[in-house]
């Protein structure tokens, strides 16, 4: 039996106090702060918050004969473990050759169309046995963890047939298993129409319905279904179709929604009663509205519109509307290329004007309700998984003011040293 002891935090961010409910409006910028904090872990639990005289008193009565490693977090902000609900991490190959493309003008679905895009990464991850995808996807974990991620959402969407979707998920399930990070898997056999389907998008929605979902749900595969609702991608009825078919057998739905152009899919999202709808850069003013009256998550992504040269998502219309936010990287290899949700905090607030302790709501406590994990993480309260972030920074502020660094110091994960 051991203890940890993180003495005389500079600040914690605790996030503590929104574990049955997503943050909203006014509360996304009240982060539960201490100063000179202490942090006690045993069993990879938090067991005190505090003060650190208190947590020194604590550990004095309670250590009897445990042994006790000492952490120092001088100078240090403390915050959970960060989480990101959006990514598309287990794929094979790299797509750097579409930027030059879109320097020159062309437009990301138009890449796609073309057979390019979603459809090429299709094709590299198909070719790739699940060793060679557990292989390069480590490799992104290592980063994410490195950059204080400590739980993502993984969505399949590169297998597009039934034994290759099957074949992401399960390297998911493997690497959540075998690697630090943990992963919560989400089922998206609708991101593309695959090139064997083309002009017959019915079809290949028939096959993700009645072949791809109860395969998935049989396997206990994913947790999640979510749906490119797009123009040139599937329609807001597809998008319902196939969202409520997953709701039939167990998967809550999730929607990449209004990336592209305006189409209703924040609306759709409100219908559904849909965990989280994600992108958002095109929603109407009634779909928030709509999202904020039905507790829908928006996930927002400002790295793809950074990376897309667009404007991102009206994130301050959304939080003023009362609709929970939270953000992430959305790691895919078009659209977001990145692990590091630290600098996509950084465009949250420089770009789409979120405050700094917005921003850390949205990464932490929202972002697991995003993927219904906020009764185990999300914030550092007793009776929480001991999941934290130590930066070299010496309060919350200074994250999101000291810009495009890697400021972690020490990443501890089920009360594990991961990265020090
Ligand atoms: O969230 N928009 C659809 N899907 C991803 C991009 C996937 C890719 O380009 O490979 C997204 O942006
Ligand atoms: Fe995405």
């Amino acid at each position: 039996m051991s203890m940890i002891y993180i003495r005389n935090a500079a600040q914690i961010a605790t996030l503590s106090g929104a574990s049955t409910k997503p943050k909203t409006g006014k509360e996304m910028d009240e982060l539960d702060l201490i100063e000179d904090g202490g942090i006690v872990i045993e069993d990879g639990m938090f067991t005190f918050v505090g003060s650190n005289e208190d947590a020194f008193r604590y550990v004095e009565s309670h250590s009897m004969s445990k042994q006790v490693l000492v952490l120092s977090a001088e100078g240090k902000t403390v915050t959970p473990g960060l989480i990101d609900p959006h990514t598309h991490v287990v794929f094979a190959g790299s797509r750097e050759f579409e930027l030059n493309l879109r320097l020159q003008g062309a437009k990301y679905m138009d890449i796609l169309n073309a057979g390019g895009g979603i459809l090429y990464s299709t094709e590299r991850t198909r070719e790739a046995t699940e060793e060679q995808l557990i292989a390069e996807t480590t490799k992104r974990l290592d980063r994410f963890l490195a950059y204080g991620v400590t739980t993502i959402e993984a969505k399949s969407g590169y297998g597009l047939r039934i034994e290759d979707e099957l074949k992401q998920l399960r390297v998911a399930r493997q690497l959540n298993a075998a690697h630090p990070v943990d992963l919560v898997s989400t089922f998206m056999g609708a991101h593309a129409v695959p090139a064997e389907f083309k002009g017959n998008t019915e079809g290949f929605v028939r096959t993700v319905i009645e072949e791809m979902i109860p395969a998935v749900a049989r396997e206990e595969l994913a947790e999640f279904c979510d749906v490119f609702c797009e123009e040139g991608a599937f329609t807001v009825e597809q998008s319902r179709e196939i969202l409520v078919a997953g709701k039939k057998w167990g998967l809550k739905p999730k929607i990449h929604a209004d990336e592209i152009v305006p189409y209703g899919g924040a609306e759709l999202a409100a219908e559904l009663g849909a965990v989280s709808a994600d992108h958002l850069l095109h929603a109407s003013e009634e779909g928030i509205k709509l999202m904020a009256e039905n507790g829908v998550i928006a996930v927002l992504l400002p790295g793809t519109a950074f990376f897309l040269m667009v404007q991102p998502a009206a994130a301050r219309a959304m939080i003023n509307a009362g609709v929970p936010v939270a953000l992430s990287t959305d790691r895919n290899p078009g659209s977001s290329p990145t692990e590091s949700l630290p600098f996509i905090m950084n465009l949250a607030c420089l770009t789409m004007k979120m405050t700094p302790a917005e921003v850390l709501s949205a990464c932490t406590i929202n972002a697991a309700h995003a993927i219904n994990r906020a009764n185990v993480i999300g914030s550092i309260e007793v009776g929480k998984q001991a999941d934290l972030v130590m930066f070299d920074a010496p309060n919350y502020l200074y994250l999101q003011y000291h810009y495009a660094v890697n400021l972690v110091d020490t990443v501890l994960k089920k009360g594990e040293v991961v990265i020090q």
